[in-house]
């Protein structure tokens, strides 16, 4: 079994990953390794316990990578409660489980987890033999959501929608999403979520940043959104537009439309009739006259 150790604290750095998989994967341990996997934002239960023996007036500490203070309880003294020393990262999110204590369960609970949560835990009784309980791989995996607020350089910024052109049955939609990194993908959807057919994406890319334009014309009132997203940042925008046409349903409409056409050609062609008519009668008229 391997673990990679400081890899998942740079998961967001997708290239740096497949980089230390190559060379940090190297690195074995003797220790069971219990691996869990969660969804961003959702809460997680990291498994430790000492035997069946009463842990209230013991010390029990869970580190992240060997280096960063996640939790310590020491005879009811916890984290910024008697005992200073946790990380930043994890103020305020981590709980134990007082009630279980005396049953001799250490665990903790990480609250509301973030990407950055992602790799290996240890639990450790610093006075007992062996030392460490139980050791966690955990993977927190990014969902798509609005990134804006943190703050990292690249992320999209709320795409720009206009019309650039509408008629009574129609309405050329523009979306431009500028000056990101990496590349977003960027579409238009109607109100059921459904993939709005449009144009080649125009793309320029200028000191490695993207713009993108994406038009799509809309035949229908809806409202419609533009959704860019940097998968390899799990961050995704989006902006609406409402569109009202103010033509009648297409149906009725183009009933009208043929119709006239159909009257004037109607009416041409009994106008060429009569006038053939006419001719052939004047025409017989005269030749029967001779
Ligand atoms: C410790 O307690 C928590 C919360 O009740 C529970 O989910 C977990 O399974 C327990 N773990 C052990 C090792 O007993």
């Amino acid at each position: 079994m391997f673990l990679l150790q400081r890899t998942w604290t740079e998961m967001e750095l997708l290239p740096l990953v497949c980089f230390c998989l190559l060379t940090c994967s190297g690195t074995t341990f003797g220790d069971e390794v219990t691996k869990m996997k969660v969804k961003e934002d959702e809460d997680v239960t990291l498994p430790c316990s000492l035997d069946s023996t009463n842990i209230t007036s013991e010390t029990f500490d869970w580190k992240k990578d060997d280096q960063k203070e996640v939790f310590m309880y020491q005879n009811g003294k916890l984290y910024n409660k008697g005992l200073s020393g946790q990380d930043p990262q994890f103020k305020g999110r981590v709980f134990h489980f007082e009630d279980q204590l005396q049953s001799g369960n250490a665990s903790i609970v990480i609250r509301n987890t973030k990407v950055t949560d992602s790799g290996r835990y240890s639990c450790i009784f610093p006075h007992h033999q062996p030392t460490t309980r139980s050791i966690i791989e955990l993977i927190v995996d990014c969902i798509l959501k609005d990134r804006t607020k943190e703050n990292k350089p690249g992320l999209c910024r709320k795409p720009s929608v206009t019309i650039l052109d509408e008629t009574n049955d129609w309405a050329l939609l523009e979306c431009e999403v500028e000056g990101v990194f990496p590349k977003p993908k960027v579409q238009w959807l109607d109100s059921d979520n459904n993939t709005v057919s449009a144009e080649k994406p125009q793309v320029t890319e200028s000191e490695g940043k993207y713009n993108i334009i994406l038009n799509a014309t809309v035949t229908k009132s809806d409202v419609y959104r533009c959704v860019s997203t940097q998968e390899e940042i799990c961050h995704q925008l989006d902006r609406k537009i409402k569109i009202t046409l103010q033509g009648a349903p297409p149906e009725p409409n183009n009933v009208s439309g043929p119709n006239t056409g159909l009257i004037v050609g109607l009416v041409i062609a009994l106008i060429a009739v009569v006038a053939v008519v006419v001719y052939y009668k004047c025409f017989r008229g005269r030749g029967g006259g001779y």
